[in-house]
């Protein structure tokens, strides 16, 4: 299974200050250096993490596969196809969430999607619709000329960490329906959202049903505390070197 990392919250955190560090770009770079299959980002209308200058320099210096996350208006459009991500993944968006709370309605939105997925494939990129795990969804997504759907994790992720295991388990099952009927529309499946290092195992035992998983918060999450003493001791040498 591939991974994709998002990069979004290192983004958060610079935007905390509006500074400069951390970099995204610089956390992008080193996600390739680790060996992630491709770098994904959610440029948000209110550029609340991501900025389009990062996404711009993540275009021109990463060599893995880019996946720009993005909602369906005609500014990320037009965005996306100067850019030229390697996928656009479209995403439902609301000003006042915290993250994606939910699966793009392809289904309601099926009109003025299928225009959008036709000009992006048009500029040669690959088209991913964050769909809940519903078969009605992936059959919207399949009409509207989609490549692939990434069916929205979070739902199990919730579930799992409140210990709901029963939940989780019929989640699971949801998923694999999904993942299943949209590899028989000849739909490619990916997965992410609310994924952590423990969570995870349950997606894991799909196989290969399932391409690529996308997993931002956890992987940034720890990657302060593995790397928070490393930055103390180096502040320390630097504090009492002089
Ligand atoms: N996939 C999609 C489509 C998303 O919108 C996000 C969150 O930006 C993720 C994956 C990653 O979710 P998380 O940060 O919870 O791992």
């Amino acid at each position: 299974m591939r991974l994709g990392v998002n990069i979004d919250h290192i983004a958060t955190v610079r935007q905390a200050r509006r500074t400069f560090e951390p970099s995204p770009v610089f956390g992008a770079l080193i996600a390739q250096q680790a060996g992630a299959d491709q770098i994904t980002l959610h440029l948000r209308e209110d550029r609340r993490h991501i900025q389009d200058r990062d996404l711009e320099l993540i275009r021109e210096l990463v060599k893995i596969p880019v996946n720009l996350e993005m909602a369906p208006t005609t500014e990320m459009v037009e965005i996306a196809l100067r850019v030229k991500p390697d996928r656009a993944t479209l995403v439902p968006e609301r000003r006042e969430e915290i993250t994606t709370e939910g699966g793009l309605d392809v289904k309601a939105l099926k009109g003025e999607l299928t225009a959008i997925v036709e000009r992006l494939k048009t500029g040669g990129i690959e088209v991913s619709m964050f769909i809940d795990p519903e078969v009605e969804q992936v059959i919207a997504s399949r009409d509207a000329g989609a490549d692939a759907v990434e069916i929205h994790t979070g739902t199990y992720a919730e579930l799992w960490n409140s210990h709901d295991f029963k939940g989780a388990q019929r989640e699971l099952e949801r998923i694999r329906t999904c993942a299943l009927r949209a590899r028989e529309e000849g739909l490619r499946v990916y997965a992410g959202h609310g994924l952590t290092y423990h969570n995870v195992h349950g997606i894991l035992q799909m196989g290969d049903l399932i391409e690529e998983l996308n997993i931002g918060h956890s992987i940034i999450a720890n990657s302060v505390i593995f790397g928070l003493e490393r930055a103390v001791k180096e502040m320390l040498r630097i504090v009492r070197g002089g």
